[in-house]
């Protein structure tokens, strides 16, 4: 059965994700849309998409499309994600599921009510080398019990007001573009934290330019990790135990390689190497859940989408980070 995807904005994702498309046999690329027809007109050329649309709402309206991917800046996911589930498609959403929590509980109940498919895109979750990690640590237990995450993501942006990631009206800062990757792999091995501490450095804007923070569970290990948009962090990341470390090399969320040593110093590496951007496990897994009936993913659950937001929403809180399009 061929999904038939529509995507929602024409920017950096629209494009990774269209290219990844191109590589599963039953995923059928038909409709585009962005605010200008030019826009459209250009991305429906580079990937040949048949249906090209200059606004979301004709998008939407398309009845030929099963699913929506939204690809719009933070502070746009919650109003066009919404629009995408009213008019009856299934929706992929970037992350994270919108601004905050309550936006997000919203979103969840209009899929609900609509009886339609929503999930987080949090793609690094369906990365093949994720899959080992997980079975290294939970099922193997590899490292024998876990006590410590440390994990950094970083990128160097040139400042500009107006760039998504230092526009407080987009939802912008290191928080929500890079810090959910390392929360969200924190809650995939050990669930919410119970405690936490963090710090935040806020830029011209007002926006976290870069942030850091500890987590504390109970009974499991302590994460320490930090994101910024300012600085070319080491991207790496350690998980280390009684019986050895786990170390992610750079760019650890983007499936890079992982390597096991263990306390006698012999060493095993797990890499699984993709073609493409790597978009297109998550791609995968949204159809066969769609196959499947599902309206709403084992592995990406909406639960831990308004979870995240809700620790986000802390954090935020303590730093005095606000988005104006919350309200
Ligand atoms: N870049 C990455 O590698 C990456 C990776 C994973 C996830 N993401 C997520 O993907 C989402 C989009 O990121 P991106 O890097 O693709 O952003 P981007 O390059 O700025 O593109 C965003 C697109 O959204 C549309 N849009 C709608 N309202 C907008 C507004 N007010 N201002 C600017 N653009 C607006 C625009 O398309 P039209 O003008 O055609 O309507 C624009 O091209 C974010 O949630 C981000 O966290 C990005």
């Amino acid at each position: 059965m061929t999904i038939r995807w529509g995507i929602l904005g024409t920017g950096t994702i629209a494009h990774l994700l269209a290219e990844d498309l191109a590589l599963l046999p039953n995923a059928a690329l038909t409709a585009i849309g962005s605010r200008t027809q030019d826009r459209a007109q250009a991305f429906a050329e580079t990937f040949d998409v048949p249906q090209q649309y200059g606004s979301y709402e004709a998008l939407v309206g398309d009845a030929d499309v099963d699913l929506v991917y939204v690809a719009t800046p933070h502070s746009g996911h919650l109003p066009h994600a919404t629009m995408a589930l009213e008019a009856g498609h299934a929706v992929l959403c970037e992350k994270p599921l919108a601004l905050n929590a309550e936006q997000a509980a919203r979103l969840i109940a209009t899929a609900r009510r609509h009886d339609q498919f929503l999930m987080e895109a949090m793609w690094t979750r369906f990365l093949p080398v994720m899959t080992d990690v997980r079975r290294l640590v939970h099922d193997e237990q590899a490292l024998g019990d876990v006590h410590f995450l440390r994990a950094d993501i970083g990128v160097t942006q040139d400042f500009d007001p107006t760039h998504r990631l230092f526009d407080p009206t987009l939802g912008g800062g290191a928080l929500l573009d890079l810090g959910v990757y390392p929360i969200a792999f924190a809650f995939d091995l050990f669930g919410p934290p119970d405690t936490l501490t963090s710090s935040a450095v806020l830029g011209e804007t007002g926006v976290d330019e870069q942030c850091a923070a500890i987590f504390r569970y109970d009974d499991g290990p302590q994460v320490v990790w930090h994101a910024s948009v300012r600085a070319d962090a080491g991207r790496t990341c350690v998980l280390a135990g009684s019986q050895g470390r786990l170390h992610g090399a750079r760019s650890w969320w983007k499936g890079a390689p992982f390597t096991l040593t263990r306390t006698d110093d012999t060493t095993d590496t797990w890499a699984r190497p993709y073609a493409g951007n790597g978009y297109q496990f998550e791609a995968a897994h949204v159809m066969r859940c769609l196959r499947d009936g599902r309206r709403e993913s084992p592995v990406m659950p909406l639960d831990e989408s308004h979870r995240l937001l809700q620790l986000t929403d802390a954090l935020r809180a303590d730093w005095g980070v606000a988005y104006p399009p919350e309200t």
